[in-house]
């Protein structure tokens, strides 16, 4: 893939930040927090996968793909365990996110050490497909336009990245693997795997917040919540179906304008840029 930018990223974390960053959703918000709290592990463990896969790699192109895969990947993990560290120290309940960190990475350290190759390519896929399409209907909906968090400018950068890099794993699963029936039954597979922990990481971080989460329970902003999210999932879940078909190509998929201006925008403000 062309295109695929390197940013060095300053973002404003700050302890008294809006933790609820996705507008009138607490839950959603908390979802991600929870999904965040692994990227530090299951990022680390994309790239050990790529670095695998790269001796079975014979195009030129698509090494220098898997490297740009992965400088972006290191500088998105980099950036969420700051934010992590952030979210951590918001109440001492969450030091029990500590434990629960070490057995994911223990688990994902012994996927790379006695998983097969293409286990470890078709989980990397299936993860990447989607959050890929995902954050296609994330971008068009402007799910992280909505709030002034600095949590939110995270997810949105992180998001666009996604999208830049959509097509590596993909390319790599079908360069090193290829077959079809497997992509989409790992997939399958290793999003289940991937929620099962999410919820995990979700469950610690909503247990104190019953007074934040009520906050957000009256009739009005359930009303505007369950009208915004029916709008959003229009759109992302089709997207997710259709990355389990035979003929599925990441590089064919429509983008939206926001992207666009998400590249530019973060381009801009980027520390650095290569
Ligand atoms: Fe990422
Ligand atoms: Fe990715």
């Amino acid at each position: 893939m062309e295109n695929m930018m390197i940013r060095r990223m300053d973002f404003a974390f700050q302890s008294d930040m809006d933790i609820v960053f996705i507008k009138d959703d607490p839950d959603m918000s908390f979802m991600f927090l929870g999904a965040w709290m692994m990227l530090p592990y299951l990022e680390p463990f994309l790239i050990r996968t790529m670095r695998d896969a790269l001796p079975h790699i014979t195009d030129a192109k698509l090494k220098e793909d898997l490297k740009r895969f992965c400088a972006q990947e290191g500088e998105h993990f980099k950036q969420h365990a700051k934010a992590n560290d952030f979210i951590r120290s918001l109440h001492p309940s969450y030091e029990a996110l500590r434990p629960l960190e070490k057995e994911l990475d223990q688990e994902l350290k012994d996927f790379t050490k006695n998983k097969p190759l293409k286990f470890k390519l078709a989980y990397a896929e299936g993860f990447e497909s989607m959050t890929s399409a995902m954050s296609r209907a994330q971008l068009e909906v402007g799910l992280y336009d909505r709030t002034s968090s600095p949590l939110a400018d995270l997810a949105k950068w992180h998001v666009m990245e996604e999208l830049e890099h959509r097509s590596v794993a993909f390319d790599i699963y079908e360069h090193v693997v290829g077959s079809w029936f497997y992509r989409m039954k790992q997939s399958i597979w290793s999003q289940k795997h991937y929620f099962s922990w999410v919820k995990r990481f979700q469950k610690i971080l909503v247990a104190p917040q019953a007074d934040l989460i009520a906050s957000y329970a009256t009739p009005e902003i359930t009303a505007r919540r369950k009208a915004y999210n029916k709008h959003y999932m229009r759109r992302g879940i089709p997207r997710v179906l259709k990355t389990y078909m035979p003929w599925y190509d990441p590089s064919k998929v429509d983008l939206p304008p926001q992207f666009e201006a998400a590249r530019e925008h973060y381009s801009h403000i980027a520390t650095a840029l290569s």
